[in-house]
């Protein structure tokens, strides 16, 4: 392959939002296809889906456990050694795009009030407001609270794939041999406000280096605890083939908790999950 571009609507996604996968892809693969690097096309891609708003992302944002707030977590890595994080977000449409204008900046990682700044500075255009599926979605997580039945909503949290999706992400290859990630994510819900995930976690819910690139959806908790991303990294650099390095972590998560993982390596690339996932994948020759 001389470049590739791996997307996942997050685990929980269902099969018919496989065209916003495409759609996505294909954005991304356009500035492969042109020779443009791997960063930008994730970026281009996640935005993309961050824009669908049938995703747990950007427009498409769930609302924390007070039923009025979105706060957003997002991340950009590349194998050069750009690396963005942005954690708990607010009022931003794209938090990829911040992510992308704090690598101009001398920062890895923001969140709070100058995260607001920062978007603002640069122009980013403010969040529309939850969506009706995230206010659906919210009335049935306040029922299920209620109720004092959380395991219907929380994952270990039964009935997930019926109730969230999670996480988007993004990996690619470019022309150059590059290898970057991106990855953005309205939470998972029934979560606290200010509570963050491992989508902004390096080594967590991504990680790129010169073997390949690495995106995760999922419960963030339990993912933060197993270092997932680097822990798939890590089998590679040990070389171990991508699919069984994958799987071996996709099987060692307990059932009831949901996991997905898309990888890419200059020779192959996987997408597999233990839920329903939307994805696509298209390769540039
Ligand atoms: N995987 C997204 C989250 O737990 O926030």
């Amino acid at each position: 392959m001389n470049a590739g571009i791996l997307v996942h609507g997050g685990v929980g996604s269902l099969e018919e939002w496989r065209d916003g996968c495409l759609y996505a892809c294909g954005k991304g693969a356009s500035i492969l296809k042109k020779g443009g690097p791997a960063l930008e096309a994730v970026i281009e891609a996640v935005r993309t889906l961050e824009d669908d708003g049938r995703f747990n992302a950007g427009t498409g944002s769930i609302l924390r456990i007070d039923g009025k707030t979105i706060e957003m977590d997002a991340s950009v890595m590349d194998s050069s050694g750009r690396l963005a994080m942005v954690m708990a977000v607010r009022d931003v449409k794209n938090p990829i795009l911040l992510a992308q204008a704090l690598l101009s900046t001398p920062h890895v990682a923001i969140a709070g009030e100058g995260a607001g700044k920062l978007a603002e500075k640069f122009g980013l255009e403010p969040h529309p407001g939850p969506s009706e599926h995230a206010l659906k979605q919210y009335e049935r997580i306040k029922k299920a609270l209620l109720n004092k039945r959380p395991e219907e909503i929380n994952p270990l949290w039964k009935g997930f794939e019926h109730l969230l999706c999670d996480t988007v992400g993004a990996v690619a290859m470019d022309r150059d041999g590059v290898f970057a990630v991106a990855s953005s994510t309205g939470g998972a819900s029934a979560m606290l406000v200010g509570r963050v995930g491992d989508t902004p976690i390096i080594g967590a819910g991504f990680y790129a280096g010169k073997l390949g690139a690495i995106a995760v959806t999922g419960i963030g908790e339990e993912i933060i605890k197993r270092s997932v991303a680097r822990t798939v990294y890590d089998r590679i650099e040990r070389g171990i083939d991508l699919e069984r390095a994958v799987k071996d972590i996709i099987y060692s998560f307990p059932q009831d908790i949901p996991i997905g993982i898309i990888a890419i390596t200059k020779d192959s690339a996987v997408a597999l999950s233990n839920r329903k996932m939307a994805w696509a994948e298209l390769t540039i020759t």
